[in-house]
């Protein structure tokens, strides 16, 4: 299965912030923002990676995670012109996806859970279409929201509606079968001009291949998109963090459990940050794991 991190937009919310720097650059505690979707990637067991971003960002992209080389990874970048809709990062990675699976996932999705990474896996093992996952939020006008039946079986996604027929948002990670690309070329922009992956996600349904997988009461999926979300973001991170002694989304640790690198790769990769708590913890791990 291939991978794609969306990781462009405007980010016109965090302005003036966002205006020199990449909304998925920003921290989110100890690590920018990007780590997050990055390690949902890498539990999945996927290493070959495909990050778009905005048009003249990549640069800044590419300081921080290189080839992926060190991490076991094969990262490469694509810019997206403008915002014209998540959907395009699938015309855009149409090479990169070739004849394989994929796992799309937004630059600014932030994911929590015991579980998560077992059940990510699980569901790419078994995919066979589309398989969503779904959050229950306060305020699902502003995302996709699933419609089920009583069994709970998808029977549409509703882009935003003014007045949802349910709480369960439509989270940013989607798995698709090859066919997604086919999918993807024959959308066309949406009343706000953007290719929708709404609209993407709803041509599986209506082909009975879509599956809804419920993120319950035990996950967290975190809001980035605004001052005050980013900072709840951050201290969650930082409370679960300290509280714990675990770090989320390190992934040097990520790429260590998965054997994507060993102990002393691991370990080297916190030696070059060593004068950070983060760098130090890289260190542990790598020690701890090797033993
Ligand atoms: O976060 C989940 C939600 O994401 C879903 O529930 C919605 O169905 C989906 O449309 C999307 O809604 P948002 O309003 O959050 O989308 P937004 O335009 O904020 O874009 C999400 C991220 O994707 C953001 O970090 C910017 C990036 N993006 C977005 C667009 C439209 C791009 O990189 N390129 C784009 O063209």
């Amino acid at each position: 299965m291939k991978g794609i991190v969306l990781a462009g937009g405007s980010g016109t919310r965090l302005h003036p912030i966002t205006i020199t720097v990449s909304k998925q650059l920003l921290p989110i505690g100890d690590k920018p923002m990007i780590y997050y979707p990055l390690s949902v990637l890498m539990a999945i067991g996927i290493q070959d990676i495909l990050v778009i971003v905005r048009s003249g960002d990549r640069g800044m992209f590419q300081s921080l995670l290189g080839d992926g080389g060190r991490l076991g990874l094969n990262i490469s970048y694509a810019e997206q012109e403008q915002p014209r809709g998540i959907a395009e990062a699938l015309l855009i990675g149409a090479d990169h996806i070739g004849a394989d699976d994929c796992a799309l996932i937004l630059g600014d999705n932030v994911f929590h859970g015991t579980t998560f990474a077992r059940i990510v896996q699980r569901e790419a093992r078994e995919l066979d279409g589309c398989t969503l996952f779904g959050y229950q939020v306060n305020d699902p006008h502003r995302y996709g929201v699933g419609v089920t039946d009583p069994g709970g079986r998808l029977l549409a996604i509703e882009e935003k509606p003014e007045r949802p027929r349910s709480n369960r948002a439509i989270t940013g990670l989607y798995l698709y079968d090859n066919e997604v690309v086919d999918i993807a070329k024959n959308i066309r922009p949406s009343a706000r001009g953007e290719l929708e992956i709404t609209d993407v996600n709803n041509a599986y349904v209506r082909r009975g291949r879509a599956k809804l997988v419920e993120l319950g009461r035990g996950f967290a999926w975190l809001d980035t998109g605004t001052p005050e979300s980013l900072l709840q973001a951050g201290q969650y991170v930082r409370t679960l963090e300290e509280r714990q002694g675990v770090r989320i989304a390190c992934l040097e640790e990520m790429a260590l459990r998965m054997g994507f690198i060993d102990a002393a790769n691991c370990h080297a990769l916190g030696e070059s940050m060593a004068h950070s708590s983060y760098g130090q913890y890289v260190m542990t791990i790598a020690r701890e794991l090797s033993a």
